[in-house]
């Protein structure tokens, strides 16, 4: 009953509706590594956060963090050798034509700033989306969520439908004519703002649309779609705020779909759990941005950010995390691809490096999307120790995402357990 009570105080402080995962809720009071622990000491491994990209509680970032607070900790408006030192080292990673960033706090933040960038870059308002995105939460970046459903449309946003292969916009067509096809709605969108006047500024898109789903692009589209938003006068921004960070096995999910964005968010592995997030771009950009705007965010750009930061940085360079992801994820998309075959419920396997997508079908019907048994699966996962989420326009891939840090043996065990979860639904 202790926990119910927890619940229930938590409705009455927090305000009732503040999403939990799973049917009963975990209280979770430690992690270490890839391990998280519940209050009766329980440990369950996460596949599911993202932002502890090297590890929970890892122990280079906390002395880190710890010695910076202990030192100076302060707003953007002094020099600092450390923030310069981290803002050139991120740029660095990205590719020739990124050389300066902004810092702030949160995706919702980096992506604001990018959006504004390229209004001020462009002189115009319009921006396009895929039709089951998510890119944050406040009024400007929330109007990009799911645009097209729900009447979300505004006279400066257009959707269009995300492009992917497994259920594709129209059935019968080649890959390459698919592409075309979803080539045409992108135009449509452009074109649609420029004759009702807000203009176009920039296509916003998750290079591996993770929160669509992970779905199977089809073969050029995004190096296509790059090439068409330059040609009718926008920019391309590329929100890595799940895909970037070695979640791929490269540093950038773009790197992994084969295009070059103008303006590049990060954010949620960054700090690994302190807020950190950045917006990336040419100097010009980000030149022009200052100006125009004298952008200024207490939190960020801060001597803690910095130190926080390259921590996380020099962690994924020691130990070998790129390889590590690469590795694992590969090995563990390819036993679950086998289990395809085996199961009438499991449509399709889809991945980029440790993210990886199951779509969970009904029965006996063709590709119909099953968003209750992709539920019951995480909770029994849950259950066995294990926690997985799901996702997708339809809430039914089963999504996992561990830390980077995710090992074979990880693999190996999750793989017992969804395969005594599968015996179970199906007997
Ligand atoms: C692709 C993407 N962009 C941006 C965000 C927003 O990030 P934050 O919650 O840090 O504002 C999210 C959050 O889930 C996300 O998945």
């Amino acid at each position: 009953m202790a926990e119910a009570s927890l619940q229930h105080r938590r409705d009455l402080a927090l305000g009732s509706g503040a999403e939990l995962f799973y049917d009963a809720p975990l209280e979770i009071v430690r992690g270490e590594g890839v391990y998280l622990y519940d209050r009766d000491g329980r440990c369950y491994v996460d596949m599911y956060n993202n932002v502890p990209c090297v590890g929970h509680a890892n122990p280079a970032v906390v002395q880190a963090m710890a010695e910076q607070q202990a030192t100076i900790n302060v707003h953007s408006r002094y020099l600092h050798e450390g923030i310069v030192t981290f803002a050139e080292r991120l740029a660095g990673l990205h590719h020739d034509g990124i050389e300066s960033v902004v810092f702030s706090c949160s995706g919702t933040e980096a992506n604001e700033v990018a959006i504004q960038m390229a209004r001020i870059v462009t002189g115009h308002r319009g921006l396009i989306c895929t039709d089951a995105a998510y890119h944050g939460n406040s009024e400007l970046v929330d109007s990009l969520t799911c645009v097209g459903r729900a009447a979300r449309e505004t006279s400066e946003v257009r959707g269009f439908p995300f492009p992917e292969c497994y259920r594709p916009l129209e059935e019968g067509l080649s890959e390459e004519e698919l592409c075309e096809a979803y080539l045409a709605r992108v135009a449509a969108a452009i074109e649609s703002l420029k004759t009702e006047g807000a203009g176009f500024a920039a296509l916003v898109m998750c290079p591996i649309f993770a929160n669509e789903g992970l779905p199977d692009i089809p073969s050029g589209f995004m190096s296509r779609v790059t090439d068409l938003v330059h040609r009718e006068g926008g920019l391309v921004i590329a929100d890595e705020v799940q895909s970037g960070y070695a979640r791929t096995g490269l540093w950038w999910g773009y790197e992994n779909t084969g295009f070059r964005p103008d303006i590049i968010v990060t954010g949620k592995p960054m700090g690994n759990g302190l807020p950190l997030a950045a917006t990336a771009a040419s100097r010009n950009f980000v030149d022009g941005f200052r100006a125009a705007t004298d952008y200024f965010n207490t939190f960020s750009s801060s001597p803690l950010q910095a130190a926080v930061g390259m921590a996380v940085l020099d962690e994924i360079e020691r130990l070998d995390l790129l390889k590590n992801v690469a590795e694992v994820g590969g090995r563990l998309t390819g036993e679950l691809e086998a289990r395809v075959d085996l199961h009438d419920a499991i449509g399709d396997v889809r991945s980029c490096g440790l993210f990886i997508g199951i779509e969970m079908i009904k029965h006996g019907d063709n590709k119909e999307p099953d968003a209750t048994l992709a539920s019951d699966l995480s909770n029994r996962l849950k259950d066995k120790g294990f926690l997985v989420s799901y996702a997708g326009k339809f809430n039914n891939v089963l999504k996992i995402r561990p830390p980077l840090v995710f090992s074979h043996e990880n693999a190996d065990e999750f793989l017992g357990a969804f395969d005594e979860c599968m015996r179970e639904i199906s007997a």
